[in-house]
C-alpha cells in the first residue's frame, strides 16, 4: 500500500473514502459545505463514541465518520483501533484510496503514525497458501486499498515514512509467524535475515548450522536441536550504521527464541493447541523485522541480534529428561523437562550475544504457559537487572504503545531453578512461578550485562485487537524499533559540559 502525507484538505486529494474522526463534546473539524457531516451528527447517526461508524455519501465522496471518544483518552491505542475500524468499512464499501483527516491537537504525540500503523497492520491479510483472488483469498472480496492519504495542516510526512516502514516490519513477522513450520524452517528464518542483509548496506548477517552450533559448544542449543532432522540454524543479524555513526551509543544486543515448532520434545505437549507451536519463533521474527526496519531508518546504531531456530521435536536422537549438557558458558544445565527447550536454546544464544559485543539485552521469547495464565493476552512479560535499563525498555514499549509489565527477579526464584547433578535445572517444582524461574534461568547466562527479558506467550498471536485480531501479531517490533531510536538519541543528546 502507498502511504502519503498531505498538508492539502481531505476534500482536495484524489481520496475515494475520506475518515473524519469525531471526538466527543467537539463538533465535525472541517465540514463539507452545507454541514451535512454536522448534520449527520445532530441527527444522531453518526457519533463520537469509540469506534461508531457512520457513512455518508456527500460532496463527490464516501465520508466514514469514526468516533474517536473523549479527547482525554484519544491516546495512540484509540487511534490505532480507529483508524482499523475505519479500515474495515472503508474495505468492505470497495474502497481504493482512502484519506484520513487527522484530529487536531490530540494528546498522541504522533497521531499520523497511530493512524498509519492501525491501517496498515489492519490491512494486513496472510494469503500465502490462499488460492483465491481477494486480499483474504475468498474470490468474493474487493480488492483492497492501494493508497493511504494522511491530511494535517502541519506535515507528517517523517511521522508517515517512519509509521509505514515499522508497520511493514510488523506485518513481515506476522508472516514469519503465520507461515505453517513446515515452510518456516530454521532454514527459512535464516534466509529471511540473509534477504535483509541483502537490502540493507547496513546489515551482514551470519547463519550456521548443526556442525558450527556444535563447533561453538552451544551444546544446550544443539541438544535441543538433537531431536529433528531439520537443520538448525544460529543467526547473527548485525547492524552497524555506514557512516560510522553511534559510536558513543552502546551496542543493542537482541536475543529471539526461534523455535519453528515445539511439540516439546520427548516431555510431549498434548495433541489440543499444538499447531500453535508453529508461533514459537515469534520472539525470532520480532527481533529479525526489528533490525531490517532499524536498517531502513538508518538509525543512528550498532545492534547485534541473535536467533536460535530450530524445531523441538522427539527423534531417535532426541534429548532426554535427565540428560545433562554443556553450555557455551561453561555452566552446566540438566534437562528435566525437554519443553523447556526455550530458555536452553536462549542461554546459549544470550553468551553468543555477550561474545558479538552486546552492551545491553534484550530477549524475546514464548517461553513460559505461565505468563499467560498470568498477564493474559493483555501485557507481555518483562524483567530486567539493570534499573536504567528497565528504564529505557519500558521507555520504548511506552513510546511505542505495546503493554509490558514488569515481573520479579529474585534470588529465591533462581534457587528454585538450581540443579541436582548441573549447575542449573531448566525446571522449578510445579506451580512456583514457572515464568520467574524462567526468567531466573536466563539470568544466569548474562555475564553481567544489563539485560531485560520479554516473555511474549500471551501476546504472540491472536491478539484480540481490531488491527491484529487473529494469527501472529507481530509483538515487539514496535518496542524494539522505538528503543533502537531511544538509544540513538540518547547518544545524540548533547553531553552537559563537565564542571570540573
Ligand atoms: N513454547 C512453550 C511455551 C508456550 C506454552 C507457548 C503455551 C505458547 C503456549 C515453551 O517452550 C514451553 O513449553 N514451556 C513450558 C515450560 C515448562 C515445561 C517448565 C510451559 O510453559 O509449560
Ligand atoms: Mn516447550
Ligand atoms: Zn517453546
Amino acid at each position: 500500500m502507498r502511504v502519503t502525507a498531505t498538508t492539502e484538505a481531505a476534500a482536495s486529494t484524489a481520496a475515494d473514502t475520506i475518515v473524519v474522526g469525531l471526538i466527543e463534546g467537539e463538533g465535525v473539524p472541517h465540514d463539507v459545505e452545507g454541514g451535512a457531516l454536522q448534520a449527520l451528527v445532530d441527527a444522531g447517526e453518526a457519533k463520537a463514541s469509540p469506534r461508531h461508524l457512520a457513512v455518508a455519501h456527500v460532496a463527490g465522496r464516501r465520508w466514514i465518520l469514526v468516533g474517536l471518544g473523549s479527547r482525554a483518552r484519544l491516546d495512540g491505542e484509540a487511534l490505532r483501533v480507529a483508524a482499523a475500524t475505519a479500515h474495515g468499512r472503508a474495505r468492505d464499501l470497495g474502497a481504493r484510496v482512502l484519506c484520513w483527516e487527522l484530529p487536531h491537537k490530540a494528546r498522541e504525540l504522533h497521531p499520523a503514525r497511530a493512524i498509519v500503523e492501525g491501517t496498515l497492520m489492519a490491512a494486513y491479510a496472510f494469503t500465502a497458501f490462499k488460492t483465491g483472488a481477494g486480499p483474504n483469498g475468498d474470490d468474493d472480496e474487493p480488492d483492497g486499498l492501494r493508497e493511504l492519504i494522511v491530511s494535517d495542516h502541519e506535515d507528517r510526512s517523517a511521522a508517515v515514512t517512519r509509521a509505514t516502514v515499522v508497520a511493514e516490519a510488523v506485518n513481515a513477522a506476522r508472516d514469519l509467524q503465520n507461515t505453517p513450520a513446515n515452510h518456516l524452517t530454521p532454514t527459512a528464518l535464516g534466509r529471511r535475515a540473509q534477504e535483509l542483509a541483502a537490502v540493507h548496506g547496513a546489515l551482514t548477517c551470519e547463519v550456521v548450522g548443526r556442525d558450527e552450533i556444535t563447533a561453538r559448544k552451544m551444546g544446550a542449543f544443539a541438544a535441543v536441536a538433537a531431536g529433528t532432522d531439520e537443520e538448525p540454524a544460529l543467526i547473527t543479524l548485525r547492524h552497524e550504521p555506514e557512516d560510522g555513526a553511534a559510536a558513543d551509543a552502546p551496542v543493542l544486543g537482541f536475543v529471539g527464541k526461534g523455535v519453528t515448532f515445539d511439540a516439546g520434545g520427548i516431555s510431549i505437549k498434548p495433541a489440543s493447541g499444538m499447531a500453535d507451536m508453529k508461533y514459537d519463533m515469534t520472539g525470532a521474527a520480532a527481533v529479525i523485522e526489528a533490525v531490517g526496519a532499524i536498517a531502513a531508518l538508518g538509525l543512528p546504531v550498532r545492534v547485534v541480534a541473535v536467533v536460535g531456530a530450530t524445531e523441538n521435536l522427539l527423534g531417535a536422537s532426541a534429548m532426554k529428561p535427565g540428560d545433562v549438557f554443556t553450555t557455551a558458558s561453561g555452566l552446566t544445565v540438566q534437562v528435566d523437562n525437554t519443553d523447556a527447550e526455550g530458555r536452553l536454546v536462549l542461554a546459549d544464544c544470550l553468551h553468543h550475544a555477550i561474545g558479538q559485543g552486546a552492551e545491553r539485552l534484550v530477549d524475546v521469547a514464548t517461553l513460559t504457559g505461565a505468563i499467560l495464565s498470568t498477564l493474559g493476552k493483555v501485557y507481555s512479560g518483562f524483567w530486567a537487572d539493570d534499573e536504567a535499563w528497565a528504564a529505557e525498555v519500558a521507555g520504548a514499549a511506552a513510546d511505542a504503545g505495546e503493554l509490558i509489565w514488569r515481573m520479579p527477579l529474585h534470588e529465591r526464584y533462581a534457587e528454585l531453578v538450581k540443579g541436582s547433578t548441573a549447575d542449573v535445572a531448566n525446571m522449578s517444582p510445579p506451580r512456583t512461578g514457572a515464568s520467574c524461574t524462567a526468567a531466573e534461568f536466563l539470568h544466569r547466562f548474562t555475564g553481567g550485562v544489563p539485560w531485560a527479558h520479554l516473555d511474549i506467550c500471551g501476546t504472540a498471536w491472536d491478539g484480540g485487537r481490531a488491527y491484529a485480531p487473529k494469527g501472529g501479531t507481530g509483538v515487539m517490533v514496535r518496542t524494539l524499533v522505538a528503543l533502537a531510536e531511544r538509544t540513538a538519541a540518547a547518544a545524540e543528546a548533547p553531553v552537559p559540559a563537565n564542571v570540573d
